[in-house]
């Protein structure tokens, strides 16, 4: 690597630690070796962001006055960066927003996408702040085989999916990045300041781009980066700088390195990060659950006894091979993918324990924990289902026209 861009990528806050890790974690590709998964204590070291550790918690618990969201007291909700920033915030009463985002590569989502947005609406009933969140449908066009008309129906198709979440109305605006750079002066304005700011090798050094990558790809970090200064927002926030928390899982952590690198050069606030686990792939830890993998993933969209077929099928199982090998040895809840999702979905610590040491000791067999699961996911989904079948075209429509919130700035 030449000296100009090792220089570059420490401007960018990177660490880079690629020895250490076999893991791959980018916006494209999440990989591990290990069938535990990422060794995500690892990639906090090579992306250098922070631990969320019990003092943060105790913290956040003090600002919040109640309990934290079990994702923060399991672990899933794992890194940040700046979330110190954003409770001084909090305690001093002034405001800040929060943005995420979805990039509409399939017209559901999967239950994997849920984490964040589901996450992101505790913080929103939390906090009572704005939340914004962009979709994508530029993006997939450059990373797809997906046309613009296709990209920007599944963006309407994801919203709908994303509302059934529960965000409130008067507090959210959902964009299609298609649409909103062409409506509002203001956002692109600031993906052009963005642009002015990073260059070739840095995008190149963070992103692995190269000569023969198509310049929509090269250019498309900034339109990322965009919903991170709050001006973008005109209708929301006026021209007032507001700071800004985002929410996602850590594969998208280098859009928003690069956001921190530039956004103190052009007068903003670097945002402050929440960094989510992956929920993993139905056949192991290995990889994360994704779109383009239909046996691996639940989506929203599958009917009840199709979720059961899935797990009892597909869920990797660090059962023994046998009743009586597993009687005596017990399973091994480290690898097996129903307790995993299980840590993600419910919500009761103390049965979730009492499972661990169940399953860990043999006194539960795999058949019986594929069913607390299955008995745990179907409600979720059947009840994600019925609130979008009420999600109406002129509903979609309020929470995506730019307009002002409940909130006077
Ligand atoms: P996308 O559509 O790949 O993913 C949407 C959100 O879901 C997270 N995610 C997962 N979380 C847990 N387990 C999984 N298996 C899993 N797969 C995906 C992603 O990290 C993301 O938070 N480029 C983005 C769209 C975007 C965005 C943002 C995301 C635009 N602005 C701001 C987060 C924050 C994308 O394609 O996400």
């Amino acid at each position: 690597m030449s000296g100009e861009v090792v220089k570059e990528m420490e401007n960018l806050d990177i660490e880079n630690h690629t020895e250490e890790t076999e893991d791959i974690v980018d916006p494209w590709n999440v990989v591990s070796k290990s069938e535990k998964g990422i060794d995500y204590e690892k990639l906090i070291k090579k992306f250098g962001s922070s631990k969320i550790d019990a003092e943060l918690i105790q913290r956040f618990e003090k600002v919040i006055n109640k309990k934290v969201h079990h994702f923060l007291r399991r672990g899933i909700v794992f890194s940040h960066r700046d979330l110190h920033h954003i409770l001084n915030q909090c305690e001093s009463g002034k405001p800040f927003y929060l943005y995420t985002g979805r990039g509409p590569s399939s017209s559901s989502m999967h239950l994997g996408h849920l984490v964040p947005f589901m996450f992101c609406k505790w913080l929103q009933d939390t906090f009572n702040v704005p939340l914004v969140i962009q979709l994508t449908d530029d993006e997939k066009c450059f990373w797809r085989d997906i046309q613009m008309e296709d990209a920007q129906k599944m963006a309407y198709d994801n919203a709908k999916d994303i509302i059934a979440i529960g965000f409130d109305v008067n507090k959210t605006f959902i964009f299609s990045d298609l649409n909103y750079m062409g409506q509002c002066p203001e956002f692109y304005q600031n993906v052009i300041r963005i642009q002015r700011c990073v260059t070739f090798n840095q995008v190149k050094g963070i992103f692995g781009f190269d000569d023969s990558t198509a310049i929509g790809k090269i250019a498309f970090p900034a339109i990322q980066a965009s919903p991170a200064l709050s001006t973008s927002f005109p209708e929301i926030f006026g021209v007032k700088k507001f700071p800004c928390l985002i929410p996602c899982a850590i594969d998208q952590d280098p859009y928003f390195r690069m956001t921190r690198d530039v956004t103190p050069r052009i007068g903003y606030q670097k945002p402050a990060l929440l960094h989510s686990r992956f929920l993993p792939a139905l056949q192991g830890a290995q990889t994360k659950m994704s779109s383009s993998e239909e046996n691996s993933t639940i989506f929203l969209t599958d009917p009840a006894k199709k979720l059961k077929n899935k797990i009892n099928k597909h869920a990797f199982s660090g059962g023994q091979a046998t009743v009586e090998e597993h009687r005596e040895k017990g399973g091994n809840c480290d690898v097996d993918i129903s307790f995993q999702y299980l840590t993600f979905f419910l919500e009761d610590d103390e049965r979730l324990e009492q499972i661990r040491k169940d399953y860990s000791s043999g006194a539960l067999l795999t058949g019986e924990l594929k069913k607390i699961l299955i008995d745990t996911i179907t409600p979720i989904i059947t009840k994600h289902q019925e609130a979008r079948a009420k999600v109406t075209d002129e509903l979609l429509k309020q929470y995506m026209t730019p307009r002002k919130l409940s909130f006077n700035f």
